[in-house]
């Protein structure tokens, strides 16, 4: 479900809310006895839109959702205690409850949102310092992963997967190469051909990648991303010669993205090449490297989005 429409349930939820506790609160009446322990139960029901609406929309939301029960209740103070001051007083304390009651968590959950908000933005800067260490290393560049990241990311959107699995991808893409750590620079850094040994070690960096990730809570499914990240659609990939669809769909998407930031950005061996031609070159390894559907997802894209990127992180070193 889109966060557009989770919003308008949750509005259309406390509406129903507020109105249900505030019919049933009006028609019940006082007396007898009997009824009078039913209203002033009905009347503790007012606490829970503001509370829930504290939880779902933090300060602001409690501040509106309150201050509707406040008139809804004030109202009928007003209209059923016409004269009785006392119990009209009385009524007033209880709007009291309302804000304190509203307020107070509205406070903690906004609070508590911007400290998971500081720590995510930690472990974002984390990670994003140590690939460009890495990207630096490698590739005489600090960018190249960010604008893989933003590439996987626009094919995951296109492809309408949700917000959380999307940025699993995304890590999983940023971190890509982070098993690069263990293979020593005289191999990742030789210009000319591998041996098949220095290839052995080279083809290890998947698996080390994945053994470090996949320890961290928050990037297990990043992990698989990176595990993944050389399997080929029709199996002939390392490490695994995974196949086809059993190859996880984020490693699939970051496969179309890696080659098109390979193929268009500038390196000290060669000049980029245009967006057509990349896009050519995709296509015409659509079912051997790529997945299919992946490539027409990829080309369904507008080349100006893909383009927006390659300029927001543009390489200057
Ligand atoms: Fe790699």
């Amino acid at each position: 479900m889109s966060k557009q429409n989770v919003f308008k349930y949750k509005i259309i939820f406390l509406a129903s809310l507020i109105g249900i506790v505030a019919l049933l609160h009006y028609v019940t009446p006082t007396e007898p006895h009997y009824y009078h322990t039913i209203h002033i139960v009905l009347r503790k029901l007012y606490f829970l839109p503001p509370v829930i609406a504290a939880a779902w929309f933090g300060l602001r939301g409690a501040i509106s959702t309150t201050a509707v029960v406040s008139i809804l209740f004030s109202a009928h103070a007003l209209l059923d205690w016409p004269g009785n001051y006392m119990e009209q007083a009385n009524q007033m304390g209880e709007l009291v409850g309302f804000w304190v009651i509203g307020l107070m968590p509205g406070w903690l959950f906004d609070r508590q949102r911007s400290l998971l908000q500081d720590l995510a933005n930690a472990n974002e800067e984390t990670l994003l310092g140590l690939v460009s260490a890495l990207d630096l290393r490698e590739h005489n560049t600090r960018l190249h992963s960010q604008r893989v990241r933003e590439y996987t990311e626009l094919i995951a959107d296109r492809l309408g997967v949700d917000e959380k699995m999307k940025r699993d991808i995304g890590f999983g893409a940023l971190l890509h190469d982070v098993g690069k750590i263990a293979v020593p620079d005289q191999i990742l850094l030789k210009p000319g051909k591998l041996t098949d040994q220095e290839w052995g070690e080279m083809s290890k960096h998947p698996e080390a990648g994945y053994r470090i990730v996949k320890r961290i809570g928050f990037l297990k499914d990043a992990a698989e991303v990176i595990h993944a990240h050389h399997e080929k659609f029709d199996g002939t990939g390392y490490p695994r010669g995974l196949k086809g669809e059993s190859i996880p769909l984020g490693a699939r998407m970051f496969m179309v993205a890696d080659v098109y930031d390979a193929l268009t950005s500038e390196r000290p061996y060669r000049s980029p090449i245009t967006y057509e031609e990349a896009a050519a070159e995709i296509k015409r390894l659509s079912g051997s490297q790529f997945d299919p559907v992946m490539v027409d997802t990829f080309m369904a894209i507008a080349p100006e989005q893909m383009q927006e990127i390659a300029v927001r992180y543009l390489d200057k070193s």
